[in-house]
């Protein structure tokens, strides 16, 4: 069945969710989550597989036509390959994507392709085994070695003042002897810690100004809606994305609602409020209900992020209940 498309009360059609299918994760990212972990939901209060399912069927029937499974660790939560092959088969969608920390890929890439996933985002901060251990708590550069081969990869580095700068002419090498797009990421105040200062952004355009002194870099055209601003080496070999939500918000063109593990819809990563779908469906109401609650809640999607105005507020919620 196909309904009107969904909209935002500022004139943008959503076409993209992400879900969050876990908030667990087995890495303790610095710049996420805290050493000790966090209160886990009960798994009760997940959404199963075939909520899941209702929900996306509903979006792609207004209009939604990208899904991306995400965390905490989306490969933690069992049998993510089956909920992919549901997915998959839902009329409308046309883009099955991951984010992941690649620490299960090894064992799972080859089912989620057979599934329908059809392309890979993998965090990887740092080339380096002792940085990587710094700053994801897990001795695990292994991830390197886990990409699955011939779907289109991105590899997502978090820039940390202080940190990265040592990674920006490793990682532009790697991405010139690899087919994966890098990209640089500004760390934004989503931290479990609430330790996120303005300090300690790494700008997109401080790693440009770096990489610009090696290489020639073209950009390409933005896609309407995309996060990154992509650019290629002049002789062709390589490709480096630069998503800078904090120095260069991307809001006026955002596409995208976020469904969390427990089965709220967010409307805005930096959201302060939610709307559960959760307990109605598990209350009965029928797919015309449920599609208005939807429709409401979208309506009043945030005009844009606040970060860096005064009286930003950081959500409750840190990026590991969110899912990026
Ligand atoms: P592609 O469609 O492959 O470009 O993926 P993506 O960049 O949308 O998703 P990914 O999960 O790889 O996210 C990369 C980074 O972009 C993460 O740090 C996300 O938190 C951030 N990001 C994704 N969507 C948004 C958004 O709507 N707003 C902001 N501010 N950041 C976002
Ligand atoms: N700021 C920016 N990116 C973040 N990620 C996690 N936490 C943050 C943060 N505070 C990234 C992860 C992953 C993606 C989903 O979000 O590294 O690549
Ligand atoms: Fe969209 Fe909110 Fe991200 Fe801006 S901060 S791009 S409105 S989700």
């Amino acid at each position: 069945m196909e309904r009107e498309q969904l909209k935002d009360g500022h004139g943008r059609d959503i076409r993209d969710v992400r879900v969050s299918v876990t908030d667990r994760c087995n890495f303790r990212c610095q710049y996420c989550m805290p050493a000790e972990g966090l209160p886990w939901l009960d798994r009760s209060d997940v959404l199963t597989f075939e909520e899941i399912e209702r929900l996306v069927t509903l979006l792609a029937s207004m209009g939604v036509e990208s899904v991306r499974l995400t965390g905490g660790e989306p490969l933690v939560r069992k049998d993510l390959p089956v909920l992919a092959g549901m997915l998959a088969k839902v009329p409308g969608v046309k883009d099955l994507a991951l984010t992941t920390n690649g620490y299960l890929l090894e064992r799972d890439a080859e089912a989620l392709v057979a599934s329908g996933i059809n392309r890979f985002n993998v965090s990887l901060d740092s080339l380096e085994r002792d940085r990587f251990y710094q700053l994801t708590r897990r001795d695990s550069l292994e991830v390197l070695a886990q990409f699955p081969e011939a779907h289109p990869i991105k590899v997502n580095a978090v820039a940390l003042k202080g940190v990265t700068e040592a990674e920006i002419l490793p990682f532009a090498e790697f991405a010139r002897q690899h087919p994966y797009e890098v990209r640089f990421i500004e760390f934004m105040p989503l931290d479990a810690d609430r330790s996120w200062s303005s300090e300690q952004v790494l700008k997109g355009a401080e790693i440009r100004a770096v990489l610009s002194a090696h290489y020639d870099l073209v950009e390409e055209p933005r896609k309407e809606s995309a996060t990154a601003r992509v650019f290629t080496f002049a002789n062709g070999e390589g490709r480096l994305g630069f998503i800078d939500p904090v120095s260069e918000p991307f809001c006026s063109d955002c596409d995208r609602i976020r469904i969390t593990a427990e089965g709220n819809l967010r409307t805005c990563l930096f959201s302060i409020g939610e709307t559960g779908l959760r307990g109605p469906m598990r209350l009965g109401v029928t797919d015309d209900e449920l599609v208005a609650i939807i429709r409401d809640a979208v309506w009043r999607k945030e005009l844009k992020h606040q970060v860096g105005d005064e009286g930003f507020v950081q959500p409750e919620r840190s990026m590991s209940a969110i899912g990026g």
